[in-house]
């Protein structure tokens, strides 16, 4: 079976550069290469296909082929869409045309179509289904964020709209979920609540992927288990981040309290994590702040009590609040905060803290799935995570309780969620590695994602339902009546 994973933002290579670094270098990208190196692991020939960029800034990402070292079967394909430059997802629209012209040059070439495409984000959908019209090849729809709920948490109503669409290309990228919907064979969703409360918003009523439920499949994805592991990988890295933590501590930490555990944040900065929430309910807990101290892991800044001015506008103005709150609750020599790099940094990191009975907290106002929970999890910290969204599934079924679920939004729920897994701490640890072996390995995700993939190729079910829009294919089309559609579509009263 050859399968093409379409993912035109971020990037793909083998360093896994600029991971978490950037908002278009997150989960969706750990999603997409794990599945893809699984898929490969299983037999399958997979090409990931993304853009060319020819930047000096961004210079990992300027060859055409690209490779993951020890993995067979799986190719990392670049191909030009728009300007040689980076761009940001939310200006890739109207060069996706483009782009899929030159993914039929690329097959036309080399000889044969894939058997099947699986396509990441609004981006990935739109040029999947119009990879589908021009040639009947059977798609997957995988959203991991939608439009519709960004506008929501942005809090989108008519008198910001005009200024949102300038900044997100919203209209654009509603438009484009919902043709992928509509034409895709197969949606893949991490959990039951996002198939049932996102693929619902009234943004994609009358796309027609309502009536055809049989198109979902509820497929977790999984943990790098050879990275997140509870078990040392390399004694070296691993004394080198003992040494590492030791050395932050013994910098930000006060004395009497070095050998306290710590509770854990690892997101990147963005407000949607809600690092202040987490600081908030520590500061308002006594008895939190006697049990441990706070561990705030950051990307790329070393020292933020001592220098952060070189950070992006949104990075700094959550310094600024987290740094305000540590004066307000006199919190100095209780927190502490440094650098993370790799993936494997970050699983040391975390191995180390769980020898020092820590715990993980995320206090996110929203979590689609929620991999970084699972990680720490599988590396022996017991975590306590946001009750809005994935979480919710995958800390909770009616055999157990795998990890705390918090109130983000309320400080003493958050207090004493983590509280619980101090009281609790054996068994919480136990219940999340388990957890993580028994439902949440890319394995199991490619065996699914297969399964659906080959009975989809096999019955090739006509999904012609929604053409695909003029814009797509003239970008020059575009006019006000677009917003005009989004305000009528989004903004509705039911
Ligand atoms: O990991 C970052 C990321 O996963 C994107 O790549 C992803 O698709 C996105 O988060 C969320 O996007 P948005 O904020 O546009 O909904």
């Amino acid at each position: 079976m050859h399968i093409v994973f379409l993912n035109p933002q971020g990037n793909f290579d083998r360093y896994d550069s600029y991971w978490t670094e950037h908002p278009d270098f997150g989960g969706q990208l750990v999603y997409v290469k794990e599945l893809a190196c699984a898929m490969g692991k299983l037999g399958c020939k997979v090409d990931i296909i993304t853009r060319q960029i020819i930047d000096k800034n961004w210079p990992e990402f300027s060859d055409k082929f690209d490779f993951y070292e020890d993995i067979e079967n799986v190719r990392i394909i670049r191909l030009p869409a728009g300007p040689d430059v980076f761009l940001p997802k939310e200006l890739l629209w109207e060069h996706l045309y483009e782009w899929v012209d030159n993914i039929m040059d690329f097959y036309k070439e080399e000889g044969g179509l894939p058997d099947f495409i699986t396509t990441h984000y609004g981006d990935g959908g739109i040029s999947g289904a119009m990879l589908y019209e021009r040639t009947n090849i059977p798609f997957s729809f995988t959203g991991h964020s939608l439009g519709a709920q960004k506008m929501d948490k942005l809090g989108v109503n008519l008198k910001n709209i005009d200024e949102m669409e300038s900044r997100y290309n919203f209209t654009k990228r509603i438009m484009a979920e919902r043709i992928a919907m509509a034409n895709s064979s197969l949606i893949f969703v991490s959990t039951a609540q996002e198939r049932d409360e996102q693929y619902t918003h009234k943004a994609y009523i009358g796309a027609g992927h309502l009536n055809n439920m049989q198109k979902f499949h509820v497929v977790p994805p999984g943990v790098n288990t050879q990275v997140f592991s509870p078990n040392i990988l390399d004694q070296e890295d691993h004394l080198a981040m003992k040494k590492l933590i030791d050395h932050m501590i013994r910098r930000d930490i006060e004395k009497s309290r070095q050998n306290l555990p710590a509770i854990v944040a690892a997101s990147r900065l963005d407000p949607k994590k809600n690092h202040v929430g987490l600081v908030k309910a520590f500061g308002e807990s006594l008895k939190l702040q006697e049990k441990a101290n706070l561990i705030i892991t950051l990307r790329g800044i070393e020292n933020p009590f001592e220098d952060y001015s070189f950070v992006k506008k949104e990075e700094m103005e959550i310094l600024d609040e987290i740094m305000e709150l540590i004066d307000t609750y006199n919190l100095r020599g209780k927190v502490c905060m440094f650098s993370i790099g790799s993936q494997r940094e970050l699983a040391d990191c975390y191995r180390e803290l769980a020898n020092r009975n820590s715990v993980f907290c995320l206090t996110s106002v929203y979590e689609p799935f929620g991999l970084a929970p699972i990680e720490a999890m599988s590396c022996g910290l017991p975590v306590a995570v946001t009750k809005y969204g994935g979480p919710k599934e995958v800390l909770k079924d009616k055999d157990g309780e795998y990890g705390v679920l918090i109130d983000p939004f309320d400080e003493m729920d958050t207090a004493s969620g983590i509280l619980n897994l101090f009281s609790n701490y054996e068994y919480y640890k136990r219940q999340g590695i388990e957890r993580v072996k028994s439902k949440y390995t890319w394995e199991a995700t490619a065996k699914t994602y297969l399964e659906a993939i080959q009975k989809a190729v096999a019955t090739k079910k006509d999904y012609h339902i929604l053409p695909i829009h003029p814009y797509f294919i003239s970008p020059d089309e575009l006019d006000k009546i677009e917003l005009d559609w989004l305000k009528k579509i989004y903004l509705r009263r039911d």
